[in-house]
């Protein structure tokens, strides 16, 4: 455990989908993100906790491509991207949900889903509707939705889900646009006990091979799920480790029991 790169658990087969070294970013006076390097292995599932303002949305904003890092380096798939911008490191691979819902509500299910599939998960991307989805989108969307357990509802309305639902929306549509690496920021958020228990199935039945780097408040989900666990707060790096290592963390502990000395 410590604050330079740590490598992946067992690794050994084939390149890490994603490297981060030194990843800053200030915005006028604030340090939003301070020199965080992790390395994500090809088969693996890194959880990042850390409290509200802790830099996490951010940091997945420099890996996706959104925001520019103002020091640090970004490597996907073995290629240096840290002045690629969002579109082209999606079609490298980058799928992603938004801690914001990016859903089109008044189309439906299947619809949202085949935007996605051809290539866009960005609302801008509305525009090229017009166009009649191939055979191809149309079936990947369909599988999309099989996957997250959501075919039934496929003609329905978006905004006649329940909220979970429109969060396993979220995922098929990252999944739709067969992604080698999924981005997923704070998916369980605002949900019931009964939808975090649906999400946690959906999640952890996903291909193993398929990378996976997941913002999650919450401790038993971001623990639970992923092989390791990268801790933040203001900016910097608090921890990385195993979800045990992670848990027994002092710093984790005060950060997440209100466990801090008041010196
Ligand atoms: N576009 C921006 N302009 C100015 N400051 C920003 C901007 N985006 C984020 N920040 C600031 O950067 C810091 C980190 O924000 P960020 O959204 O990355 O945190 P987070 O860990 O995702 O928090 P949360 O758990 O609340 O989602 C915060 O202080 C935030 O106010
Ligand atoms: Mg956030």
């Amino acid at each position: 455990m410590s604050a330079t790169v740590p490598g992946p658990q067992g690794s050994g087969a084939g390149a890490p989908a994603l490297v981060i070294s030194g990843l800053g970013k200030r915005y006028g006076g604030v340090q939003a993100v301070d020199g965080i390097s992790l390395e994500l292995g090809p088969n693996e599932r890194i959880g990042v906790i850390g409290p509200n303002g802790a830099g996490k949305t951010t940091l997945f904003k420099m890996i996706a491509g959104d925001v520019a890092p103002t020091t640090g380096t970004v490597e996907l798939f073995g290629n240096d991207v840290t002045r690629t911008g969002t579109a082209r490191r999606a079609r490298m691979g980058v799928g992603r949900t938004f801690q914001v819902s990016n859903l089109f509500r008044d189309m439906s299910v299947i619809d949202n889903v085949r935007v996605a599939a051809r290539g866009g998960s960005s609302k801008a991307r509305i525009f090229w509707w017009p166009q009649l989805p191939t055979d191809d989108v149309s079936q990947r969307a369909g599988e999309a939705l099989e996957s997250v357990g959501l075919i039934d509802r496929r003609d329905d309305q978006v905004s006649d889900l329940s909220h979970g639902e429109q969060r396993q929306l979220e995922i098929a549509m990252a999944l739709a646009s067969e992604p080698k690496l999924l981005l997923l920021d704070e998916p369980a958020a605002g949900l019931s006990a009964a939808e975090r228990t649906t999400l946690r199935q959906l999640i952890e039945e996903l291909p193993r091979t398929l990378p996976i780097l997941l913002i999650e408040h919450d401790m038993t989900l971001a623990l639970g799920l992923t092989d390791r666990v990268m801790c933040m707060e203001n900016g910097r790096h608090v921890v990385t480790g195993t979800p045990d290592e992670v848990r027994e963390h002092e710093t984790v502990k005060e950060i997440y029991l209100g466990r801090r000395d008041k010196k």
